[in-house]
């Protein structure tokens, strides 16, 4: 699409940022919608990033959004954060005010919810317990984002106990931490499962965990999404439990970002998906 003088501009910092897949998700929602707007890469190396964020009213940006490793020194550069940034701890969203200051929004565990939603209808954080495995940035809204819509307990654990203790003195509530080597016997009582290392990403070892004990009727979800079907996810559609892939909370995570600078809903569909997935 060809954009005017006019476009609206929005894009994502990060370093590197040659992975990213944002672009090409925003791209065609602006395509799909006949938007005059713009979407693109910025390459901002660590030492620049407050300098980045803090021009991007005098260059007319509209806001951006964050990702590897800028997410905490956005957080500190911004004016204002919503409730969940603050909880967080981790900016990935910035949307420009009319009078340009800057607002720092989290909307990673919105895309994780708006993910389990979609993928399976009905489904509710107040099922039950959730079991997340994994203690880094991406755990943090997970769980986070499971309590705010009324799991009654989270049961976490993470390969260096230390971390799952200090996220859960972060993020308070019904948070259990537990070893390592218990995590098979805490799959007998969950309702969710959530896989939040690296592990089962391409190019790594499958996630270890032996899913014999887990209810039939619990729901099991990656936040890895290359591949689309980890180890783990063909493991749990193997034994009959109803499984989410991980790339619908990339899609998902986008929308509020998209509405606030482009100015409309968009909507997550199989284009999408596929448009993301591609190359
Ligand atoms: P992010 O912040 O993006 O979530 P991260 O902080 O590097 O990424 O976290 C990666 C997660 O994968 C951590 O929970 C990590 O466990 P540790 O805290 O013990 O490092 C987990 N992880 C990485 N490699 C692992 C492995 N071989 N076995 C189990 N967990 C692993």
């Amino acid at each position: 699409m060809t954009i005017s003088g006019k476009a609206k501009l929005a894009g994502v910092m990060g370093w590197p940022i040659g992975h990213s897949r944002s672009p090409r998700l925003h791209g065609y929602w602006l395509d799909q919608y006949g938007i005059d707007g713009a979407y693109v890469p910025l390459a901002v190396p660590p030492d620049r990033i407050e300098q980045a964020i803090r021009a991007l009213p005098a260059l007319g940006f509209r806001g951006c959004n964050v990702t590897v490793p800028h997410k905490e020194a956005a957080y500190r550069t911004v004016d204002r954060l919503d409730a969940t940034a603050r909880r967080m701890g981790a900016v990935n969203t910035i949307v420009v005010g009319e009078d340009g200051t800057l607002e720092g929004r989290n909307t990673d565990g919105f895309g994780f919810i708006e993910n389990l939603r979609s993928g399976v209808p009905g489904w509710k954080a107040s099922d039950g317990p959730a079991l997340v495995i994994g203690a880094g940035g991406a755990a943090r809204a997970v769980v986070a984002s499971l309590l705010d819509e009324g799991a009654p307990r989270v049961w976490l654990v993470n390969r260096t106990r230390a971390r799952a203790d200090e996220l859960a003195a972060d993020i308070g509530g019904a948070i259990e931490t537990a070893d390592w080597v218990s995590r098979e016997t805490l799959l007998e009582g969950a309702t969710l499962v959530v896989n939040t290392t690296t592990q089962g990403m391409a190019g790594q070892p499958p996630l270890e965990l032996d899913l014999r004990a887990l209810p039939g009727s619990a729901v099991v979800t990656d936040i890895v999404y290359t591949p689309l079907m980890t180890p783990l996810l063909t493991a749990a559609q193997a034994r009959g439990n109803r499984v989410v892939d991980g790339v619908g909370m990339l899609l998902h995570q986008a929308r509020p970002g998209f509405a606030a600078w482009f100015g409309r809903e968009p909507e997550v569909t199989e284009g999408l998906k596929a448009a993301v997935l591609q190359g």
